[in-house]
């Protein structure tokens, strides 16, 4: 694909897509400014042009489903410029707003999700032809998808401009690109990755995904997914366990998992031990012990805390997604957090989106790490190989030119 350097942008109308989606309180305020910070360097690279910002936050029914002004007021913070919030995203308003823009200006559009053909999973031929595209893209000179964390979707706002605009990627589409594709190929072996986290079918789809190309050495499960690897040895991890990888819809993933155990033994590691949640105490149990115990898991266990934190520190490349346990319990945060530090000592690492990079931040360690991923599910499923149709649209686009 294109980027800014394919471009000369100087006073054109540049209609970028970001993602600003950050957890927010009921009162409005931004929670985590993670990945506003991110865009700052795109944005401060754009400003002799005229900058049209186009972002989502959350899901139409969420109570987090709201309007783009506290971004508006956070990013002119760090920029230290006006962004103005417009409550329009294409109807007079904002495209009177637009048409009257001057070089430096910078715009943040409505929350594009207020819109309902945006969440439209659609071709990007199909969405040329959508309202929004044509009244928009008359104003328009150029098209910038730096949006990477929800590059997983065809949405409306990043396939619909790349037929009728030229377009390209913005500095984090390619920073993203750049560093997860080092943490895939291994910037050096041992290139271990360690999975956690909840979405367990996410997690077996990368293991499989990576141990296949053969460029990842080994692959550490922790959290639910470790759970199902071990119910996949015919461990017995106790009936409590059991219920609630039925409760989360993960039970035909055992299969999955055998299957995977069976291709690439001594690869894939799991808990030796765990820690239970024994009302709201943790205790330590080896994995043979959970039939008698028959207590919830929320942890890794001490003695696998140790040895993952070995294997992790020697490693040359090291790929985190997904914490190891209940991580937001101060009593089960251990082993996200000795992974998360194990992990700063390895020479390349990236912690995938989500939990687990808010876990770094919250830790203080984001400086120790190579690469903290804006993404979560676009972050997965980049690593798992799939083809994320926002990147798709921006290449055929640089193809077609
Ligand atoms: C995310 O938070 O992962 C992205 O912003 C995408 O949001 P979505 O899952 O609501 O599409």
């Amino acid at each position: 694909f294109l980027t800014i350097d394919d471009f000369d942008l100087d006073g054109k109308t540049v209609l970028m897509r970001v993602d600003l989606n950050s957890p927010m309180d009921p009162e409005g305020n931004i929670l985590d400014d993670l990945r506003l910070k991110s865009h700052i360097p795109t944005i401060t690279e754009l400003s002799s042009s005229k900058l049209v910002i186009v972002a989502h936050q959350s899901r139409p029914g969420k109570d987090d489903f709201t309007t783009m002004k506290p971004h508006s007021l956070k990013l002119s913070d760090f920029l230290d410029r006006r962004v103005t919030y417009i409550d329009d995203i294409f109807g007079t308003y904002a495209r009177t707003t637009i048409s009257n823009m001057k070089k430096g200006d910078i715009v943040l559009l409505e929350n594009v999700r207020f819109y309902s053909e945006e969440t439209l999973e659609r071709s990007a031929s199909a969405h040329s032809k959508s309202h929004m595209v044509t009244k928009l893209a008359p104003l328009l000179d150029v098209y910038l998808n730096d949006a990477f964390a929800v590059s997983h979707r065809s949405h409306l706002s990043l396939m619909g401009f790349t037929e009728v605009l030229p377009s390209g990627a913005g500095r984090l589409m390619e920073k993203e690109i750049l560093a997860l594709d080092k943490g895939i190929k291994g910037s050096g072996h041992p290139n271990i990755f360690v999975l956690g986290g909840a979405k367990v079918d996410d997690s077996l789809k990368v293991a499989e995904s990576v141990l296949k190309a053969g460029n990842v050495d080994r692959v550490l499960l922790t959290g639910i997914v470790g759970m199902v690897m071990l119910a996949a040895d015919d461990v017995d991890i106790g009936k409590v366990n059991m219920e609630f990888i039925e409760t989360q819809g993960y039970i035909d993933q055992i299969e999955k998992a055998k299957e995977l155990l069976k291709n690439f033994n001594g690869q894939i590691a799991y808990p030796t031990d765990v820690a239970l949640n024994d009302n709201e105490k943790r205790i330590e149990v080896d994995v043979d012990e959970l039939k008698e115990q028959n207590l919830p898991i929320h942890d890794i266990g001490l003695e696998t805390i140790v040895s993952f934190s070995r294997e992790i520190e020697k490693a040359n490349t090291v790929v985190l997604n997904g914490p190891a346990g209940v991580s937001e319990v101060e009593e089960f945060a251990l082993g996200t957090q000795e992974i998360i530090k194990a992990a700063t000592k390895a020479k390349y690492s990236i912690a995938g989106g989500g939990h687990i990079a808010a876990e770094v931040r919250n830790y203080g360690y984001q400086d120790l790490f190579s690469h903290l991923s804006t993404g979560g599910g676009a972050c997965i499923d980049y690593l798992a190989g799939e083809k994320l149709p926002g990147i798709e649209a921006i290449k055929k686009s640089a193809s077609s030119k």
